[in-house]
């Protein structure tokens, strides 16, 4: 009577296995939004050393001076990148002089000779100052989205460096048939942001709105290009230092595994000599 019962629910588990097993895939509906959703392209940078492996590799100087300018001429309308002092711009190349006429150009809060609160002209040492004041700010002159602040950026999300290149040259026109209906009103259709529609209008309009000095291609690529690397740079300044210590310490630990080996060999070398004759 048991070995029945047992038999039985035996029988019912397989058959419901099978019952799941034939079931049509699509009973599960697709959600539309995962879909849409696309994911970074990869492209070769300077940063990620040979075969773009990231295991070495410097920045290319000239490309992160190109950034900087796309950051400072576009996307510093909306977005701070509040980390970064003026003084590490000399790590782009720039000498005294020239970061000394950058942060000029920025104003920060202070206090006058009254003790109340004004602004003065920033100095090497401030940090580029934040956009908006607070979130609230932000919201309110963004039309309710906030832009977050750049800094880290590249590091806040997965794959950060090619994921804003192709955030950045992600919007497009055509809006897939499955999403027209849920398409929330004021906001841009791009497959590369989590929710596929970005508050953000399209900062990299054109071919030639920045313009370069040094011949490099005005196109709307080596822009979304030339900024995702800068801000690779503002969320990892030490990134060279890093790879090169690490260089350093795999050669040393191949060095000292050699000596170990060597004297690993030189003490046994009697035992073992002994047990060879024996
Ligand atoms: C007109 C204002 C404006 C400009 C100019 C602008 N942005 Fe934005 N950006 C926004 C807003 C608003 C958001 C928040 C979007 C959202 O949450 O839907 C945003 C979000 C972002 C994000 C975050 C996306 C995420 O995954 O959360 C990145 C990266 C970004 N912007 C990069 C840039 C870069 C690079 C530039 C310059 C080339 C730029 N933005 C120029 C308004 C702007």
């Amino acid at each position: 009577m048991v070995r029945l019962g047992a038999l039985a629910v035996g029988l019912f588990f397989c058959i419901a296995v099978l019952w799941g097993a034939v079931q049509p895939r699509d009973a599960v509906p697709v959600d539309p939004v995962k879909e849409a959703h696309q994911y970074p392209e990869k492209i070769t940078w300077s940063h990620n050393g040979p075969g773009n492996l990231g295991i070495l590799g410097t920045f290319d100087r000239g490309q992160l001076q190109r950034g900087f300018q796309v950051y400072k001429e576009v996307c510093s309308a909306c977005h701070g990148i509040s980390l970064v002092a003026f003084r590490d711009l000399s790590a782009l190349g720039y000498n005294e002089a020239e970061i000394k006429a950058i942060a000029a150009e920025y104003e920060v809060p202070s206090i006058d000779e009254n003790g109340e609160p004004s602004t003065r002209k920033a100095t090497a040492a401030d940090k580029f100052p934040p956009r908006y004041a607070n979130e609230v700010a932000a919201r309110a002159a963004q039309n309710g989205a906030n832009p977050p602040d750049l800094s880290l950026m590249t590091k806040a999300r997965p794959d950060g460096t090619n994921y804003v290149r192709s955030l950045l040259l992600g919007y497009r026109d055509e809006v897939p048939a499955s999403l027209k209906a849920s398409a929330p009103e004021g906001l841009w259709y791009n497959p590369w942001f989590h929710s596929v529609f970005i508050a953000m209008p399209p900062p990299i309009a054109a071919d030639g709105q920045v313009t370069y000095t040094d011949g490099s291609p005005q196109t709307k690529d080596q822009y979304a290009e030339d900024v995702a690397a800068f801000l690779t740079w503002t969320a990892e300044p030490k990134l060279e230092a890093r790879k090169e210590t690490g260089v350093a310490a795999v050669l040393f630990l191949l060095v000292m595994t050699g000596f170990g080996f060597l004297s690993y060999r030189r003490v046994w070398a009697d035992i073992k000599g002994k047990k060879a004759k024996a």
